[in-house]
């Protein structure tokens, strides 16, 4: 069902080129497709192209700006299966979860339909003391102009529309590089743009490698960099000069099972083994460090263990497979040797550890180090540790105690237990009675710390991508 070859997108256009580049299945580890590749001259036009369209883009009515982004909607509906066969084999995602990223995609562009007509501003008092009679003060939300975006490969479709969809929505024309590894997504949600009557100039989409990407950091024409994936993410901010830069970086994200979840720890065990093992753990938002409270450690931990030995692996086309492939051979290997370090500093493997190709299995250590890696670092796969607590102070400190901080679970009948937890842990979002591992597409989504700069979630990339301007009136 995948083309044998996908263009780029030069201000709204498809584009052929010379150059290549192989995408592959990420489970076979066969050539898929292949996509065209843009020269440096593409990328010089594709900005021109952008700053030349941001006028257009700013005059482009909500309305239309609305009707772009309902006839996206429409169309990733009847292309629903293409899209998630498409996902499957690009990023290795199981089946299941490529159609649930599917459904986000469009939920994500149907919220920036909505938000779409909802730019509103404010009107102040400025009446504040006698001498200011007779004024009034108003504001509106206004385009930054041009922007550009770099997504990464965990997820080629929604993460893309996290940033596209919003831009339409604000008027802002766009230059994105997507993920080497999964462009085709991109692609996808390209081909569907060229459809409508965006100004031209409104988007480019070039499949460039990180080395090639320079110009959408550094070009000073860009006044906003959106970049979501690794700490890498930390260099491109001193290398944009002037511009605003949203940074999305990932975590080592723990969930907190509190004392009184005995009676509902089959629950709280299946949601931990989807939070931490869902598309083999590819996840900013992946349950990396679980803490349970002593008095239900050994329980959890035996049923817990018992529920991961029993996933499903392999082809992730197959319906039934929970836990596909790593995205590539180097991304297992590199965890699998944090797993045995952390092993050999006296953690214990309780279930999993070994790995064949990409393929890593779901794993859970106890014991483990707290200066180990798969401790401090983000593991980014199908990995877990454990950790009994004794009390809430000391679960919010071990929770606390890393470089990150996008998000956090506990599950606690207490609402104070909920509370201090919202209060004390350092986190952009708090998930209560779930696990870190929970985004709805409209919520605020970033972290502090390590794991990034602002927030997404369409209304909140709006307000990024929009700056506040006032108007002053005085009666006369
Ligand atoms: C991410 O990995 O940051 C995205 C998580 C999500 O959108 O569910």
């Amino acid at each position: 069902m995948l083309e044998k070859k996908y263009p780029y997108y030069l201000a709204n256009k498809a584009q052929t080129s010379k150059a290549w580049m192989d995408v592959l299945d990420k489970y076979s580890g066969k050539v898929a497709t292949r996509v065209a590749v843009p020269d440096a001259k593409a990328t010089e036009q594709a900005i021109a192209a952008a700053v030349k369209a941001a006028e257009p883009m700013r005059q482009f009515k909500p309305w239309e700006r609305q009707a772009v982004l309902q006839h996206c909607v429409q169309r990733f509906t009847e292309r629903r299966d293409e899209l998630a066969y498409a996902l499957c084999v690009e990023a290795g995602k199981p089946i299941k979860d490529s159609a649930g990223e599917v459904t986000r995609l469009i939920e994500t562009f149907g919220i920036a339909a909505e938000e779409a007509v909802r730019t509103n501003g404010e009107t102040i008092n400025l009446e504040i003391a006698k001498r200011l009679n007779g004024y009034h003060g108003y504001t509106r939300r206004v385009p930054l102009g041009p922007v550009s975006f770099i997504t990464p490969f965990n997820f080629p479709l929604n993460l893309v529309a996290h940033k596209v969809a919003p831009a339409i929505a604000a008027g802002c024309p766009f230059v994105l590089k997507p993920a080497e590894r999964t462009p085709i997504g991109a692609l996808i949600i390209g081909e569907v743009l060229a459809e409508t009557d965006l100004p031209k100039g409104a988007f480019s989409i070039l499949n460039l490698d990180g080395k090639h990407a320079s110009p959408l950091v550094e070009d000073p024409r860009f006044k906003l960099l959106s970049f979501t994936g690794s700490q890498i993410g930390w260099d491109l901010k001193t290398r944009a000069g002037h511009k605003k830069v949203t940074l999305e970086l990932g975590g080592n994200a723990a969930c907190i099972v509190d004392a009184d979840q005995l009676p509902r720890l089959d629950h709280v065990i299946e949601r931990l083994v989807f939070g931490a093992f869902y598309q083999s753990g590819q996840s900013c938002i992946s349950v990396q460090r679980i803490y349970a409270h002593e008095s239900l450690y050994d329980e959890l931990k035996k049923r817990l263990v018992a529920a991961v030995k029993g996933l499903k692996a392999g082809d992730p086309k197959k319906k039934e497979t929970f836990l596909g492939p790593m995205i590539d051979e180097a991304a297992a290997e590199r965890l699998h040797g944090w797993i045995e370090e952390a092993r050999k500093g006296g953690g214990k493997v309780l279930c999993g550890g070994k790995r064949k190709g990409p393929m890593l299995e779901a794993t859970l250590m106890e014991n483990v180090r707290g200066d180990a890696k798969v401790n401090r670092q983000e593991v980014f796969g199908p990995f877990a540790l454990l950790a009994p607590f004794k009390s809430l102070d000391e679960a919010i400190a071990m929770t606390n105690d890393s470089d990150y901080g996008l998000q956090a679970g506990i599950f606690t009948d207490s609402l104070a237990n909920a509370m201090r937890a919202w209060n004390e842990l350092e986190q952009g979002g708090v998930i209560v009675n779930d696990v870190p591992s929970f985004r709805v597409d409209n919520m605020p989504y970033g972290g502090v710390k390590l794991s990034g700069a602002g927030r997404e979630g369409v209304r909140y990339a709006i307000e990024d991508m929009t700056e506040i301007r006032l108007m002053v009136m005085r009666e006369s």
